[in-house]
């Protein structure tokens, strides 16, 4: 019988290649010390692989905190500050830029510290300690591993089905890495995650149209963000305004304005996902720790 893909985002994700990279990992996670998790600081929670807690379960386990060039500072420290009362070690890291990828080999050893405390008293110097990689497609694991290790090599193809061969990359004479064996999925049946995913372009295929996504977006930024709105279109957000009259203001102020007086609200959208997702427009984070725990209850 063919398989059914999971396809909420359009990305077709098949249960079969989901089950068989949890397998991977299940079975890889015995060979590693530690497990570095990437996520987005924009959207911790929506750039996570929902199962990720339970695959990792009882290994000491790292948080990059990653994109932090392009998130709202304040709610970054917010972010590390609760990852760290959950018990992980934090980064903070532009593997883009390289800033905070050089305190990753002091980290993991902080991390493991009563674990190389009790080699070196056994005399047993110099082990290799093994960190497995994990995060989903396009949040930066290839650029934050060749920050790391150093190397400048090409992507391995990335996509979902696909379950390439596992890589482990030295860092140095006692530190490696273990790629991701397989592609980690999002949680792709909460409607809010695909929002996010799809605000920032992490995912490609549309979930909707561009205009609908740039309305909701606007709408976020016009609650949360008003100040940026005003810095970049020189629009003051009312009361009254829905996400599309936000539109309509951004799009009148940079002149977009169609035959007949209509404003070309379809071009202000593709304008605003730009430049929200090239840090044009400002920095972001679109969940908060504590939006969390009122969602939780
Ligand atoms: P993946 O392996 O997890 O799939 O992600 P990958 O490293 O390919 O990164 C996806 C995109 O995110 C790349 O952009 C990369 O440059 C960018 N990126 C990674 N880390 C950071 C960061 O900390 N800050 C910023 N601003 N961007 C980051 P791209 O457009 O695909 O390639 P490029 O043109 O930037 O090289």
């Amino acid at each position: 019988m063919a398989e059914k893909p999971e396809n909420t985002m359009n990305i077709q994700w098949y249960p079969g290649h989901m089950t068989k990279t949890r397998r991977m990992i299940q079975a890889e996670m015995k060979h590693v010390d530690a497990v570095c998790e990437i996520l987005d600081a924009r959207l911790p929670l929506s750039s996570r692989n929902p199962d990720v807690g339970e695959l990792t379960a009882g290994k000491p386990r790292l948080i990059i905190l990653n994109r932090v060039d392009l998130a709202d500072a304040a709610a970054t420290k917010k972010w590390a500050a609760w990852f760290r009362s959950q018990g992980y070690a934090v980064l903070e890291v532009n593997a883009k830029a390289g800033q905070g990828t050089g305190r990753f080999a002091t980290a993991v050893r902080e991390l493991l510290k009563d674990k190389l405390a009790a080699y070196a008293e056994k005399g047993q110097t110099g082990k290799v300690v093994r960190v497995m990689i994990l995060g989903i497609p396009n949040v930066g694991k290839s650029t934050f591993i060749n920050q790391v290790a150093g190397r400048r090599t090409a992507k391995a193809e990335d996509r979902p089905g696909v379950t390439r061969a596992k890589q482990w990359v030295p860092v140095d004479r006692t530190l490696e890495l273990l790629d991701t064996p397989g592609m980690l999925w999002p949680k792709f049946d909460d409607p809010q995650v695909g929002l996010h995913l799809a605000y920032t372009g992490a995912v490609r295929d549309e979930i909707m149209d561009t205009e609908t996504l740039a309305c909701r977006l606007m709408e976020y930024l016009g609650r949360r963000y008003p100040q940026a709105l005003l810095a970049r279109y020189k629009i003051e957000v009312e009361d009254a305004d829905t996400g599309y009259t936000l539109l309509e203001k951004a799009g009148r102020k940079r002149g977009l304005v169609l035959r007949g007086g209509e404003i070309d609200t379809e071009r202000m959208a593709n304008i605003l996902l730009d430049e929200f997702r090239s840090g044009r427009l400002g920095r972001f984070t679109l969940e908060l720790p504590e939006d969390r725990e009122a969602a939780n209850g």
